[in-house]
């Protein structure tokens, strides 16, 4: 969370930093704040609430310069306010910080400042970093030593971007667990938490790496270990064009989103058969018959969307290969002691791959011995560098909080997967491999046919039921999984109290809670389920539940148990997730638009979560 910019070069940097800051907001929204190097001096313009107030205190406080840095907050420590908003200085406003992280020692550090003198003016952790900078800085009288010997003292996570008044013509930056890349432009260089704050002026960056940290000028980068050595580090350049990061005529992010999705599943298919048709192939899994055949259990951990998408595994694999799967969102899985051992294989799924508590997770698993599969959006991140193997989601950016495309990317990431494990260990005949892939080719053009077909349907539902206060989303085996991922969607960007149920298990307790008009998703897309599913369906309608259906094709008789029906074109039991989960993401989309809810920056949300 919390997103970082900074511009040094030849022209203001404010514009720069604002349009970043923009970009960035996904990442936090709680405040935001620009530190900018003007007439020998660093002004400060923050403000609590989004990047808008920014803009507009800028109007009446105008402040120019070409070297800044700029921040937007989701907060951690201390509430969201104008004063607890980055940029942070240091007491004689001679050094100015902006920090994506937690300090985790900051109190043990705070006192011992406060003994030495030094006033604070924030709740923030952040505030510590920028006197100890100070401090160390009075010793020693050398800005990046002074950074250098702060980054060895301080505990916990950090993306930092620093300023001072005595080296005008430079940023430092440094990095542990939170993203931070070093922009390559022409006379002029960038810091940012991600690529799509700076797109406008380069595609090419440093990823740094933990405990590293970057002086920065205009004409030169310099990056440096922890240590103090000076690292070389290959330029990346991204394949990312700005349009990506624009909303080009949809009204939010999350649609536009939704509409890349037949792009986005027909990307994550193509080139990953073999030339003959008869394989999966998956650049980046080295995973062949022995090492599978080392394998006696899979761990698949993730958090929130990821998650989800990671129990669509959990089913297939058990199902279709035949080993035990638990699954686990990460928060839980590292601090259980989880049975995992040199035979387990651990899959981590994310789309940011910087989520704090899949990244530790991962070094847990790694520990342990397990070998660790990512499957990751976004390429060069801390969990695609950290595991052993990874399979990326080629879903581009997601800038909606809310995650849809990259959802529908990582589940077809897990259908390949599976895929590839059986046929390696023989538990898939080759015609039904065969008939699998043909299937999977058809679900872009299937996907586009929902979102062409299912608008009208479901805004009309939409318009019938926004004054519902619960909904209650039920489905069986596959389809239980999906009701999980709509019914978190919801509460996500609607605001509305939710509950997925295993549609059996309705009757032990929760059925109580049906009453005339609750709303009841029900998806029924599992054809050998179909009927047990139908039934629940019946049991909510009898108890005056108003019934939304989501069914494959051809199974008219839902519609005797539901007051409006989403179909879904046939395909293989396999692969109806990816299908069943659109109408839903249409759903909780049209709610919230219905309830006037800021839908691509939901409140309290942010999307990359790098803190625990
Ligand atoms: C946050 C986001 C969710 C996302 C989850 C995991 O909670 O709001 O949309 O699913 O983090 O993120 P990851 O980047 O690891 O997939």
């Amino acid at each position: 969370m919390c997103g970082i910019v900074g511009y040094i070069g030849g022209q203001n940097c404010v514009p720069v930093l604002i349009n970043g800051l923009e970009s960035l907001e996904y990442r936090g929204y709680d405040s935001a704040g620009v530190a900018v190097i003007s007439n020998g001096a660093i002004e400060i313009r923050k403000t609590k609430g989004k990047v808008e107030n920014l803009r507009n205190l800028l109007l009446e406080q105008p402040v120019s310069g070409t070297v800044g840095i700029g921040h937007t907050r989701w907060a951690t420590h201390g509430a969201p306010s104008d004063v607890n908003a980055h940029p942070h200085f240091s007491n004689d406003d001679k050094i100015a910080v902006v920090h994506n992280g937690i300090i985790e020692n900051y109190q043990e550090l705070k006192e011992k400042l406060q003994a030495k003198g030094y006033v604070f003016h924030s709740d923030t952790d952040t505030e510590t970093v920028a006197h100890l900078i100070d401090d160390f800085y009075k010793q020693n009288n050398d800005l990046l030593e002074a950074v250098r010997l702060t980054l060895n003292v301080i505990e916990g996570s950090y993306a930092l971007g620093v300023l001072c008044t005595d080296y005008p013509d430079q940023i430092i930056a440094a990095r542990k667990e939170s993203p931070l890349i070093v922009g390559i432009g022409e006379g002029s260089n960038f810091i940012a938490s991600d690529i799509p704050a700076i797109l406008n002026y380069t595609k090419n960056a440093y990823i740094l790496g933990d405990k590293e940290f970057a002086l920065i000028k205009a004409d030169e980068i310099k990056l440096y270990d922890i240590d103090g050595n000076e690292i070389h580090r290959d330029v990346y350049t991204y394949n990312w064009d700005v349009e990506a990061a624009q909303k080009n005529g949809y009204d939010h992010f999350m649609l536009k989103e939704i509409y890349e999705q037949p792009k986005v599943v027909m990307d994550n298919l193509s080139r990953r058969f073999s030339a003959d048709g008869k394989h999966v192939e998956l650049d980046g899994i080295k995973l062949g018959r022995a090492e599978l055949e080392n394998i006696n259990q899979i761990y698949i951990v993730a958090c929130g969307t990821a998650y989800y998408a990671g129990l669509v595994g959990k089913y297939l694999l058990e199902r279709m290969v035949r080993i035990p799967v638990n699954s686990e969102v990460a928060s839980e899985f590292r601090y259980k002691d989880p049975l995992i051992d040199e035979h387990t294989l651990v899959i981590v799924v994310s789309q940011s791959g910087e989520t704090a508590d899949t990244l530790s997770a991962l070094k847990l698993a790694k520990a342990k011995g397990s070998r660790v599969l990512g499957i990751v959006n976004a390429v060069g991140s801390s969990i695609a560098r950290e595991a052993d193997d990874v399979l990326y989601t080629l879903a581009g950016f997601e800038i909606a909080v809310a995650s849809t495309k990259a959802f529908s990317a990582q589940v077809i990431a897990m259908y390949l997967l599976t895929l590839h494990i059986a046929q390696e260990l023989g538990t898939l005949p080759e015609k039904d491999f065969l008939e699998i892939k043909e299937a999977m080719l058809r679900l872009p053009s299937q996907i586009n046919d929902i979102l062409t077909k299912a608008v009208p349907a479901i805004r009309s539902f939409v318009d019938k039921y926004i004054s519902s206060k619960n909904v209650f989303y039920i489905g069986r085996g596959l389809d239980y999984v999906v009701s999980m991922e709509g019914s978190l969607k919801l509460k996500e960007i609607a605001y509305l109290h939710s509950e997925p149920y295993a549609a059996g298990e309705l009757k032990h307790g929760p059925i109580a809670l049906i009453e005339s008009a609750t709303l009841v998703v029900g998806v029924a897309t599992q054809e050998s389920l179909f009927d047990k599913t139908r039934s629940n369906m019946q049991e909510v309608k009898a108890r005056g539940a108003k019934v939304l259906a989501i069914a494959m094709q051809g199974n008219r008789s839902i519609e005797e148990v539901a007051d409006d029906v989403i179909y879904i074109p046939r395909t293989h039991w396999m692969l109806t997730s990816v299908l069943a989960n659109i109408p839903q993401q249409l759903f909780a989309y049209y709610m919230a638009l219905g309830l006037g809810e800021d839908i691509d920056k939901p409140r309290n949300l942010a999307k990359s979560v790098t803190v625990e």
